[in-house]
């Protein structure tokens, strides 16, 4: 077989060598074999397609590009289940005010072609990734390929040195509130959360970023592919960093309306509330209870999920008696997130509709 080097390739294709050692890394070019620190790629392979083309884009997959507390991901079926009759058809606008990672947002994004989206959520970092995923994702990919090639190759200890210090500049700019440095800081938001402790998002009482590294042999920091397929999707998509109830505008009778707020602690220890600076008591519950009769009688298709205080105290009526008027589904779900290890494990959570 003849071989050309990644800068022949390069040439060849009209895209950067970078670009070409990528391709190689993801197996996207058939028999390319490393030596050394060298890529040999077959003469006569074929230049992947480029994942940027729309025909490229059918039928793909797209998933939640952090990993994040409470991420529906493993009860997706049994929301997908409980979406209202008639969505997609006459009723064509999706509101998510607490969108997270977004599980349910992409599964609708990949499946639904709406007229109109908007999520929110009060996690500026997190909101800022959306906006520069949906408006800037070559820069983004750019960045943190770089820090992919970077991180991998390093020792335990070293890698420790680089997470502390991309964690501090990730905390340093975080305080700037300009938006020049957005992208680097979508970068940082994306690293960290690949790389540190079970992927969470905890801060100080001063806001500063706290989560320790994780122990990942060989984390994916960019995965070109899903993070282009999901920038063509939000194109269209209103994204807007605040309270839940900026939604206010937005919902109408022809919107459905997922409500996924941060779960009411099942105890007092396993309370974990702090996304933010900011915690989601009870009182926040109710006024949420609140917003959403307003919305019911606007007559939005609302769906909202939450934890089930019966696991633990069979008496705690909490949320029966808030959302008395309406569907009340238990359902089976496992936790991802939880400090205690006693506390895995099969727990029931709340889905509530008004249809
Ligand atoms: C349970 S998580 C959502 C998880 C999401 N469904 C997923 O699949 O990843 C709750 C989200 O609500 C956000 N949040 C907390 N208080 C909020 C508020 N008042 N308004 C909007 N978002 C809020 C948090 O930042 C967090 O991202």
């Amino acid at each position: 077989m003849k071989y050309m080097t990644a800068k022949e390739a390069a040439e060849k294709w009209n895209i950067s060598q970078r670009r070409v050692a990528v391709l190689c890394a993801e197996n996207r070019i058939e028999n390319a074999e490393m030596l050394g620190n060298m890529w040999l790629i077959p003469k006569d392979a074929e230049k992947p397609q480029d994942a940027r083309s729309l025909r490229y884009f059918e039928n793909k997959k797209i998933k939640p590009f952090v990993k994040w507390a409470g991420g529906k991901g493993q009860i997706l079926d049994i929301i997908k289940e409980n979406f209202p009759n008639g969505f997609g058809e006459t009723i064509r606008k999706y509101a998510e005010p607490f969108v997270g990672g977004g599980a349910v947002l992409f599964e609708i994004l990949a499946n639904y072609d709406l007229d109109e989206i908007m999520i929110a959520d009060i996690n500026q970092e997190l909101v800022n990734s959306f906006i520069v995923v949906r408006d800037n994702v070559e820069e983004l990919i750019n960045l943190l390929e770089s820090m992919q090639k970077e991180f991998i190759p390093l020792s335990t200890e070293d890698r420790k040195i680089y997470y502390y210090n991309k964690r501090e500049l990730f905390n340093d700019l975080k305080q700037d509130k300009s938006n020049s440095m957005s992208v680097a800081l979508a970068a940082l938001f994306i690293f960290l959360n690949k790389t540190c402790f079970n992927g969470l998002y905890r801060v100080n009482s001063k806001g500063g970023f706290n989560v320790p590294m994780g122990a990942y042999k060989n984390p994916l920091i960019c995965d070109a592919e899903n993070l282009q397929l999901i920038s063509q999707k939000l194109q269209n998509v209103k994204i807007v960093c605040g309270d839940y109830k900026e939604s206010i505008d937005f919902i109408d009778e022809n919107t459905f309306v997922y409500f996924d707020p941060p779960y009411r602690p099942l105890n007092a220890t396993s309370a974990f509330t702090s996304y933010n600076e900011v915690v989601f008591t009870d009182c926040n519950q109710e006024e949420l209870a609140e917003y959403i009769n307003m919305l019911n009688e606007r007559k939005a298709k609302i769906l909202l999920s939450n934890s089930d205080p019966k696991n633990h105290n069979e008496e705690d009526n909490f949320f029966d008696d808030l959302y008395a008027n309406y569907n009340i589904k238990r359902i089976e779900a496992s936790r991802m997130i939880n400090s205690k290890s006693s506390g895995r494990g099969k727990i029931k959570e709340l889905l509530i509709s008004n249809f």
